[in-house]
């Protein structure tokens, strides 16, 4: 995390990076480069801190070249709130659609989320005892009322009687019996007995402001759905379900009774601040080359740029946990740039973007190695599919090859979209086997791809135009 003392160093930062995307090394430089310096930032003296803005990062590359991923990367590496939007997804604020805040507020949601499951996760133990005591209480309720129902009134009668033999009380019997069972509530040895539960029920079922008032905004619908929630009563209902199906439910909601919602709130919103990540897809496509003199959607175009601005230059966003500070919030935006050119935004939302970096153009070599090398490479992912039938799958180096050469031709004659072009190939090639396991190809089978099966399957496509435009 970004306040902790030890943080990953630029180079570890592009290590991290490289276990998923191949290539692109400037872009990964700089990204690493922006992550350490809000670190970097957040140990400067206090004054500087406020100084310091962070150095927002465009970046520009075709499509299926790894902006996205290596954004999504950096978020996760970053442990911090992060979210991601499609600049052509915003309207001008007073037209119909999403407004430009609404992504502010995405992070602080986002960043409570992060908050809420750390602090729970720090109850974690705890909440672990208060879940096992019900789950007792509902297997074995204790003894109460009456003769002796409290530990000390039975330990105080057990001293008069100065050894003489005595009956073990109810209390006794009932506490060793519990004792017994938590014990094998603790083993799981009980974890597919069904117990009756009570769990905490939805706020709002069906309650929603519908639409809302002209010109109210997002924020203050939300507002106004949780005020209607805190008014209700809190309803809880009886559920009869297996012990290990109780300790799930039960666990969070006993982590819940034991964090400080407002603590919560707070933290979330100094995270968001200081280490949150916007990311800002297709930039490109509010970018009009304008100056033709306006008219149609460039205006509009131009409106959202005009509306990102503050945001991005720094302003105080309300959302329903509170006031968000803009300042330094990072930034990165991406586009392709095909038509319009990163000189074609408006001038003051190029200064806020200061760190171009272009992505490279992925070649044969990159594909073949993005089938087989990172962490969550297709070939990795199809042969955990499998082996989830025991059938193993595996690839020949010649296989990926032939498969990356393929998919590069295809790029070049139908049209370029990338290491997305892996995906289509991989599944064409594959779909038979999927179908037939495990009916015709069953348990414990060994399937090796190799040059040969691929050109098979796939080159009577590459070589027609018309039919690897649709399918491959
Ligand atoms: N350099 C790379 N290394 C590994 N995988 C990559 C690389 N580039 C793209 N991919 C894979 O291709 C897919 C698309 O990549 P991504 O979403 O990053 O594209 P993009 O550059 O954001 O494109 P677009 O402009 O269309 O949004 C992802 O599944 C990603 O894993
Ligand atoms: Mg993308």
């Amino acid at each position: 995390m970004l306040d902790s003392n030890s943080f990953l160093t630029p180079a570890q930062i592009v290590a991290e990076l490289d276990k998923y995307i191949i290539g692109q090394h400037d872009a990964k430089r700089h990204v690493a480069i922006a992550l350490r310096n809000r670190w970097r930032r957040l140990h400067a003296p206090a004054d500087m801190q406020r100084e310091i803005v962070p150095n927002n990062i465009l970046m520009i590359g075709s499509t299926g070249v790894g902006k996205t991923e290596i954004a999504r990367r950096l978020a996760a590496i970053a442990d911090a709130p992060f979210t991601k939007v499609e600049a052509s997804k915003f309207t001008e604020v007073g037209y119909v659609g999403r407004d430009v805040e609404s992504m502010v507020r995405d992070l602080v949601e986002q960043s409570v989320n992060q908050v809420k499951q750390r602090r729970k996760e720090a109850v974690k133990v705890q909440a672990a005892q208060a879940v096992e005591d019900l789950i007792l209480d509902a297997l074995i309720p204790p003894v109460t009322g009456g003769g002796g129902a409290s530990k000390s009134s039975v330990g105080f009668g057990g001293s008069l009687t100065d050894g003489s033999a005595m009956p073990e009380s109810d209390y006794e019997l009932n506490e060793r019996t519990r004792d017994k069972f938590r014990e094998k509530i603790r083993n799981g040895e009980l974890d597919d007995r069904k117990i009756e539960i009570k769990v905490a029920q939805n706020n709002t079922p069906g309650i929603g402001v519908v639409g809302g008032a002209p010109g109210m905004d997002e924020a203050s619908m939300a507002g106004i759905q949780d005020m209607i929630g805190a008014m209700l009563p809190k309803k809880t209902r009886k559920r009869k379900v297996t012990i290990a199906e109780a300790r799930k439910i039960l666990l969070d909601e006993e982590a819940a009774k034991l964090i400080d919602m407002d603590e919560v709130k707070d933290e979330a919103i100094r995270q968001a601040e200081n280490a949150g990540i916007i990311f800002i897809d297709e930039i490109d496509k509010v970018a009009s080359r304008s100056s033709k003199g306006g008219g149609g959607p460039d205006v509009s175009r131009e409106g959202v740029q005009r509306d990102l601005l503050p945001i991005v230059e720094g302003s105080a966003v309300s959302t329903k946990y509170g006031v968000v500070n803009t300042d330094h919030i990072l930034f990165i935006a991406a586009g392709a740039f095909h038509v319009a050119k990163p000189s074609d935004l408006i001038p003051e939302l190029q200064g806020r973007f200061p760190i171009r970096v272009e992505l490279q153009s992925l070649t044969k070599e990159d594909f073949f190695r993005i089938l087989k090398d990172p962490k969550n490479a297709l070939t990795k992912q199809y042969e955990a599919l499998l082996q989830a039938e025991e059938v193993f799958l595996s690839f020949e180096d010649s296989a990926l090859e032939r498969l990356a050469e393929i998919a590069f031709e295809v790029n070049a004659e139908v049209e370029n979209i990338g290491a997305r072009r892996l995906h289509t190939v991989m599944s064409r090639l594959l779909n038979d086997i999927l179908f037939d396991v495990p009916d015709l190809i069953g348990p414990n089978a060994r399937i090796v791809i190799n040059r040969e099966l691929v050109d098979e399957r796939l080159q009577g496509m590459v070589r027609n135009r018309d039919v690897s435009q649709y399918i491959l």
